[in-house]
């Protein structure tokens, strides 16, 4: 979404609050849910209509782990590091996605079809190694059925 539309959609969501300044997190939660992140302009935006100081609400927005500051991919993917996945070649998985999408954990890919992580044990330790995409977890991979998967992500 481009910086033009991002704001538009915020005064639009400010505009649904009706000025409620207590509801500043269900801002961020719209804003985020809109762009896939909190872009720096609407952080401001958000400062200005709420006349709350921006550094408040730069604490909210790095406070919880759900709200990102960076661009990110449209489908996130987390790769599981835990004990079981690490000894079942979980680290050549990581190394896998990040050689074929060029990029490293923590990272979106240009296009923004995807967000590189990494987790400790999503708690099914039985199918390691692990990945999950969104909401899907993907069990006993191998990083030959790696791009498979990938491509039902677009
Ligand atoms: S260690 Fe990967 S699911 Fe538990």
């Amino acid at each position: 979404m481009e910086v033009g539309a991002v704001l538009d959609k915020v005064d639009s969501i400010i505009d649904s609050y009706k000025g409620e300044e207590e509801l500043l997190i269900s801002l961020l939660q719209d804003i985020q849910a809109e762009c896939n992140y909190l872009p720096r302009e609407a952080l401001i935006k958000v400062s200005e209509r709420l006349d709350v100081s921006l550094s408040q609400v730069f604490s909210v927005a790095t406070f919880f782990k759900a709200f990102s500051l960076k661009p990110r991919g449209r489908h996130i993917i987390n790769v599981c590091l835990g004990t079981a996945c690490h000894v079942r070649g979980g680290k050549g998985i990581l190394a896998k996605i990040e050689r074929d999408l060029g990029i490293e954990a923590g990272e979106p890919t240009q296009d923004l079809r995807f967000t590189l992580e990494t987790v400790r044990c999503v708690g099914c330790c039985s199918l390691a190694p692990v990945m999950v995409i969104d909401e899907e977890t993907h069990g006993r991979l191998s990083q030959e059925k790696v791009p498979r998967i990938l491509e039902n992500y677009r």
